[in-house]
């Protein structure tokens, strides 16, 4: 399996890279970095520093969109802290991004293996956007992408209806989940419901190692804002579980195929996902429907997220 990650670490962004990278039958084809938890440069910086971490100095990072298509960037200091991993300070890292685009990386990746890559979208949808734009073939080039992103039928995250990757970019995120994609869509309805307790924290706090202690050290911020949030030692899994279902689909217990719109225009829902779940729906409007996950296998998610830090 070929898999070529785009993401803005951010912590959770950190579990997902831990997670694919730690797979023996995945290739790492290459990262881009976009805006959303943090500036662009500050993501790109974080990818390039984690896969260090993570033992993959080799897979080259291509830096990405700064900002939206249509509206300015706006950093979650306060969910993954100044630096974007928690105030971990990693090594400064040995590699450099490549001269290309994040867009333009993607496109020449696909065109390099048609059919045969899977995209594992993990922050705003802006660089996927841009990439279609460069080569409108795309949804035919990749094998499938996989989204974290959304809230259906779940509250959002960043606004009462709106999750933070697709309110950082709507117009990028309508334009991707129309694009005829094989898109699996990992959204606040299944990451709200698979969270991380104590006890599987704790159990992290006991894996020895580099790689298993310094990503427990990174956790520790986003699991206090967490924390405080749901009034338990707990926190979100979103990153990792989105990487977890693109490398086995059958962690997936529940779905449905919809097409999925996103709000552009609303005072108070711009940034909202909204599926069409009507048994009687137009299936003639041309709006490729997407899979919206419901519900994984959280107990075997939560086995081998400790085994990818090990
Ligand atoms: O809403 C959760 C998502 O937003 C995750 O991808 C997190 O890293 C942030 O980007
Ligand atoms: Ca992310």
């Amino acid at each position: 399996m070929r898999i070529y990650v785009d993401c803005d670490p951010g912590i959770d962004d950190a579990l997902a890279l831990a997670y694919v990278t730690a797979q023996p039958d995945v290739e790492l084809v290459g990262v881009g970095s976009v805006f959303g938890n943090n500036l662009v440069p500050t993501t790109t910086d974080n990818a390039l520093r984690l896969l260090e971490l993570y033992g993959r100095p080799d897979v080259p990072v291509a830096r990405g969109a700064g900002r939206a298509l249509a509206q300015p960037p706006r950093p979650a200091l306060h969910v993954h802290g100044e630096n974007g991993l928690g105030e971990v300070e990693l090594p400064e890292p040995a590699a450099a991004p490549v001269e290309l685009s994040a867009a333009e990386t993607l496109v020449r990746s696909a065109r390099s293996a048609p059919g045969e890559i899977d995209v594992l979208a993990l922050g705003p949808l802006t660089n996927i956007a841009l990439a279609l734009s460069i080569e409108p073939d795309l949804p035919r080039l990749l094998r499938r992408v996989v989204v974290m992103g959304g809230a259906v039928r779940a509250p959002g995250n960043t606004a009462p209806l709106a999750e933070a990757n697709v309110a950082s970019d709507p117009e990028a995120a309508d334009v991707v989940l129309g694009a005829g994609f094989d898109t699996t869509l990992v959204a606040l309805d299944v990451t709200m419901r698979t969270v991380a307790d104590g006890d599987w924290l704790d159990g992290l706090d006991r894996v020895a190692g580099r790689r298993a202690e310094t990503t427990a050290a990174i956790l520790r911020f986003y699991t206090d804002w967490y924390s405080g949030m749901f009034g338990v030692r707990k926190c979100a899994m979103h990153d990792p579980l989105a990487a977890a279902v693109l490398i086995d689909p059958t962690l997936v217990t529940d779905a449905v195929e919809v097409p999925v719109r996103v709000e552009l225009r609303g005072e108070h829902t711009r940034g909202q996902t909204v599926a069409d779940l009507r048994l009687n729906r137009d299936r003639t409007d041309g709006r490729p429907a997407v899979t919206l996950v419901g519900d994984v296998d959280g107990e075997a998610f939560f086995k081998r997220m400790t085994d990818a830090l090990r």
